[in-house]
């Protein structure tokens, strides 16, 4: 039987650029050794406090459907975090519960986009992105971000592509280069959005892991409340990936038909889960501190690392679990590099090729385990690279 194309065409064919992490996970099943810094996975696991909570709120029979939207407690806790953070006032009714960010970045394109109508992203790019919009119905367009500009899209880069667009899906802190935007980016990316009447999908999953630097909402500048749809995720920031709750932020009417679509799609998050969630959020920075603490202490090792040589560059990255690195000194590409490196040395690192056309010649570098362990891989990272220097 014939399936929709809608769905045999979500991955776009070809390769996905998951080949290496492949390639790790069957010498890992066979029984070798190997460093696995691919993927945006804590070596911790979720707080026992959490856990604790979630089990009380099962146990006391919050086990049932849950509200659609989200229970009152969790769209409060994530409406007061956000007015808390980002000065913009933001109720209950601006707030969705998802079954986390993945769901909230499909749901937010299905709200703004028709069949056919252009989205927008960043090249490098999460690796869901273009199929979550193909899978939408929309035409995905990519925003080449260069490593020249840090990776940081310019108004113009954004103009340049923006004509007959619906959308414009933006990262910050980014994955994969751990950049987060400057105000002037952020400005750029609302200048546009108001010029070319764009939509502005936000995914803001790293929010709480930044090293240097702010993060800046595109929902704060002024005129963008009303055509921003803000991503979260408690997956980053409290090391509940599995767990899957997130949220979409954004204008009561978008937030109306989106929870339509939340009852014709999910019916919602799981009601344990979501007291979990909001006794997680009770804790406030002190536990989502604990989480990113091993990331920003593993970086500044990675960089005492990297500031002893000249071979490998670090991307100017201020947030999240990754570093970027620039190893077009090699000769090699991203996709070369990482092969050789696991090959030789059995440590597993993504492909910057991986994430788009801009972050060739690059590698991403999750610092996902603990930290001698790290500090080993990223040395032999470098020993490496300047061994296979031409
Ligand atoms: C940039 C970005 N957005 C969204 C997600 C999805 O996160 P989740 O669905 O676990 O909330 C991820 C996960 O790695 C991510 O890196």
């Amino acid at each position: 039987m014939k399936l929709s194309k809608r769905i045999t065409g979500l991955t776009g064919g070809g390769s996905d650029g998951w080949d290496l992490f492949i390639k790790a996970r069957g010498m890992i099943d066979a029984g070798q050794a190997v460093t696995e810094l691919t993927i945006g996975e804590h070596d911790i696991s979720t707080d026992q406090s959490i856990l604790d909570a979630m089990h009380r709120s099962a146990s006391n029979g919050h086990t049932g459907y849950a509200m659609v939207p989200g229970t009152d407690a969790l769209r409060d806790a994530v409406a007061a975090r956000l007015t808390a953070r980002t000065g913009v006032p933001t109720s209950r009714d601006n707030v969705l519960i998802t079954p986390g960010g993945q769901s909230a970045l499909f749901a937010s394109h299905h709200a703004v986009c028709d069949e056919g109508d252009v989205a927008l992203y960043c090249d490098p790019y999460y690796a869901t992105y273009p199929g979550t919009l193909r899978g939408v119905g929309a035409v995905p367009r990519s925003i080449a971000c260069l490593p020249e500009n840090a990776f940081q899209p310019s108004y113009d880069d954004i103009a340049a592509k923006a004509d007959g667009a619906k959308s414009l899906l933006v990262n910050t802190p980014n994955n994969p280069t751990g950049v987060v935007y400057s105000r002037d980016t952020v400005e750029g990316i609302a200048r546009a959005c108001q010029e070319y009447d764009l939509w502005c999908i936000s995914d803001e999953v790293y929010d709480t892991q930044i090293w240097d630097g702010t993060h800046i909402s595109p929902r704060t500048i002024d005129g963008m409340e009303a055509r921003t749809l803000v991503i979260g995720s408690m997956s980053k920031s409290h090391a509940m990936t599995g767990s899957r709750v997130g949220w979409i932020a954004g204008p009561t009417e978008a937030i109306e038909h989106l929870i339509n679509l939340a009852t014709h799609t999910t019916y919602g998050v799981p009601g344990y889960i979501q007291d979990a969630a909001t006794f997680a959020l009770a804790q406030g920075l002190a536990l989502e501190e604990k989480v990113g603490a091993p990331f920003r202490r593993r970086r500044a090792l990675g960089q005492a690392i990297l500031a002893k040589q000249n071979v490998v560059g670090l991307v100017p990255s201020s947030g999240a679990m990754y570093m970027m690195l620039d190893i077009r000194a090699t000769g090699l590409s991203g996709d070369d590099f990482a092969d050789k490196l696991l090959e030789a040395h059995h440590i597993a690192v993504m492909p910057g090729e991986s994430f788009g056309a801009s972050a060739a010649g690059h590698v991403r570098v999750a610092m996902t385990v603990e930290d001698s362990a790290f500090e080993v891989a990223l040395q032999t990272l470098v020993d490496f690279a300047k061994e296979i220097r031409p």
